[in-house]
């Protein structure tokens, strides 16, 4: 898609998302891999992943962060809690931020924004506190503005998102049930000004019932809303 300047942008099911830059840089967000009905099975990664994005401690969004990190040689960026939660997990190379600040990673400023749903992670001692849910603005040079929602509901405050990165491409959960659906991803497509829509979070359990198409009918003309195989470069 010439829009995104040689970027590339993959959906591997869920809310896993592979961005690449023209310049090779590798981004790998909510890596959910080994368990995910969805995740395209013959699909080989970059041997490289400079950075993994984390937008919050949810099993469906972290599983693999600790193993694609030491194989693909990341380091992982998440809320400040959840990148201590992982570095204790084995994860070398960490950084922690928090919502409104942005760090320059290679060729992307990553900026950390509000999203509105809970967030702890769990293992075999139980549930533990990994700070709030989260979603990314990826701001790219000489590249479009990506932004990646995360898990969350529709929320205001996604026109301050909006009017401060206008974001070319939004990815949204679509899927309801724990996240919105497609009905609030119509009006938050509205309050981001996006025009390419890329969905996720639909169809990987029973649940999550939403479609790119109740999306495509419910957003304004000039809204593209993709419709990508798992596995497919947009
Ligand atoms: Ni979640
Ligand atoms: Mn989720």
């Amino acid at each position: 898609m010439s829009s995104l300047k040689g970027v590339r942008i993959t959906w591997l099911g869920h809310a896993t998302v592979l961005v690449q830059t023209a310049r090779g840089t590798n981004i790998l967000i909510d890596p959910f891999i080994a368990q995910n009905p969805k995740y395209p099975k013959d699909y080989a990664l970059p041997a490289k992943i400079h950075y993994i994005l984390l937008t919050h401690g949810h099993g469906d969004h972290i599983a693999d962060a600790v193993p694609a990190a030491e194989k693909h040689g990341s380091t992982v960026v998440a809320i400040y809690e959840l990148a201590a939660y992982v570095e204790s997990k084995g994860v070398g190379s960490t950084v922690g931020m928090n919502l409104g600040g942005t760090v320059q990673l290679e060729d992307v400023a990553v900026t950390m924004v509000d999203a509105k749903h809970s967030a702890a992670a769990q293992d075999e001692h139980g549930a533990h506190y990994v700070g709030v849910a989260a979603g990314f603005v990826l701001a790219i040079s000489d590249g479009p503005v990506l932004y990646h929602a995360g898990d969350t509901a529709v929320f205001g405050d996604m026109k301050l998102i909006g009017d401060l990165y206008h974001p070319e491409v939004a990815m949204l959960p679509i899927g309801g049930h724990f996240t919105m659906g497609p009905k609030e991803a119509a009006l938050a497509t509205r309050l981001l000004g996006s025009k390419i829509i890329l969905p996720l979070h639909y169809g990987t359990f029973p649940p999550l019932k939403g479609t790119p198409e109740e999306l495509a009918a419910q957003v304004e003309a000039g809204v593209q809303v993709m419709r990508l195989e798992p596995g497919e470069i947009m």
